[in-house]
């Protein structure tokens, strides 16, 4: 009897959640629910960029867990747009058998679907031998560094090594590609008036700004034809004086919608805005009022973005209100990084009746492992710890 009313209870429970556990599509590609895992820096490649067992393990987990789309942390397109070592890069084809060993793995779990996340540092750069680069030589506010202008010979050669990275992805059996568009690294410095000065063609107005987003898709379209879903992270403010409002980026979205992007992740935030590493786009969360702190964007967003899903992250963590958003479509799909962290195996506790909300406390130990080691869930080592000393 006891069992019978558990089982009952369990399915009520995911009855209470079909929104989020409705099959849906990007692009052409079928996800089988409505959970994103966002792109989340891992630091578990080899020094120099090649897929391990180690990184492997991490996204077999995910797969495992339900995850229906798992975005990769940033992949490098280039030596000088690099994070770190132990990145994982896709300068060239050497990388190619290790990124579809690993994209091979995860397809073998049912019907999940991988994007690679590519991006540059730009502005943000902190690599000892190659200087940050920028549309504009605007200082970083906390450490004066100034990042070195490009040229516009030299953004066309950028938008070649996004370009033929994404075509490496798509070589790779990635799904889609996201383009990193957002926190303050190269892309997002195009489209923020406040890292881009230019009086050029890549500057100026924000047709101008997007610009370096259009010809990338264009370009990447070319070589690989329809059937790629093209997507990207999006900045919608930088959250800095004088830098991207939310007025604009609807406008920007607009372009991107029209250009033909299957979807968007608004996001934002900026080194600047993350002095004390409590702010965006990763905040802390200390009551179920800081949650789901992009949904305003994503209201505003979502009315112009026909044909063009709207995935939404940051503080997802509970998910009755994940299922009411989904419900009364504010987004199409909701994405989480931290929660992965803790509970890899999130989605199927949420599918199997358990629906109590994310463990992770959002107390951002996770960033702060990526200064010194691979990254990982303090807490949830602090607790296997313990367990294993009792
Ligand atoms: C440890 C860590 C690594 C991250 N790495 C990336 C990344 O590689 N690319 C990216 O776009 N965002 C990255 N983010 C931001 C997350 O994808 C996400 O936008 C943010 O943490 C909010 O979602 P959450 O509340 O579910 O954590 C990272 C965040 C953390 C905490």
């Amino acid at each position: 009897m006891k069992f019978f009313l558990n089982n009952l209870i369990k399915l009520v429970k995911t009855i209470d959640l079909k929104y989020l556990f409705r099959t849906g599509k990007i692009g052409n590609v079928i996800i089988k629910n409505r959970i994103v895992r966002s792109a989340t820096y891992e630091k578990r490649a080899t020094k120099h960029g090649h897929i391990t067992e180690h990184l492997i393990k991490m996204y077999t987990d995910l797969a495992k867990g339900g995850t229906g789309l798992i975005i990769t942390g940033t992949i490098a397109v280039d030596p000088t747009g690099t994070g770190s070592p132990y990145q994982a890069y896709l300068f060239d084809d050497s990388y190619i058998p290790g990124q579809k060993k690993l994209v091979d793995i995860v397809h073998e779990y049912s019907d999940v679907k991988i994007a690679a996340q590519i991006g540059h540092t730009g502005r943000q750069g902190i690599h000892p031998k190659y200087p940050p680069i920028a549309p504009s030589p605007v200082p970083l506010r906390y450490s004066k560094q100034i990042p070195k202008e490009l040229t516009s010979e030299e953004i066309k050669v950028l938008i070649e090594k996004f370009v033929n990275t994404s075509c490496r992805t798509y070589e790779s059996g990635y799904d889609m590609v996201q383009l990193h568009a957002a926190h303050g690294y190269l892309l997002s410095n195009f489209i923020s008036p406040y890292t881009n000065k230019r009086k050029d063609e890549f500057g100026g107005n924000i047709q101008n700004r997007t610009k370096i987003l259009v010809d990338i898709y264009n370009q990447i379209r070319e070589e690989v034809g329809k059937k790629f879903p093209i997507i990207t992270k999006l900045q919608t403010q930088d959250f800095v004086p004088g830098g991207l409002s939310l007025n604009e980026s609807k406008q920007i979205t607009k372009i991107l919608v029209d250009t033909g992007y299957a979807a968007i992740e608004p996001s934002g935030g900026m080194l600047e805005t993350m002095e004390g590493v409590n702010t965006y786009p990763s905040k802390f969360i200390k009551s179920s009022n800081d949650e789901n702190y992009f949904l305003p964007t994503a209201k505003i967003l979502k009315p112009i973005m026909e044909n063009c899903s709207l995935i939404l992250v940051g503080g997802i963590r509970n998910p009755l209100s994940a299922e009411k958003i989904l419900k009364e479509n504010f987004a199409d799909y909701i994405s989480m990084c931290r929660p992965l962290l803790r509970e890899p195996d999130l989605p199927n506790r949420w599918k199997n009746g358990d629906i109590s909300p994310a463990k992770c406390i959002s107390c951002n130990s996770c960033y702060n492992t990526m200064m010194t080691s691979e990254v990982y869930c303090v807490v949830k080592q602090k607790l296997e710890e313990k367990n294993f000393d009792s």
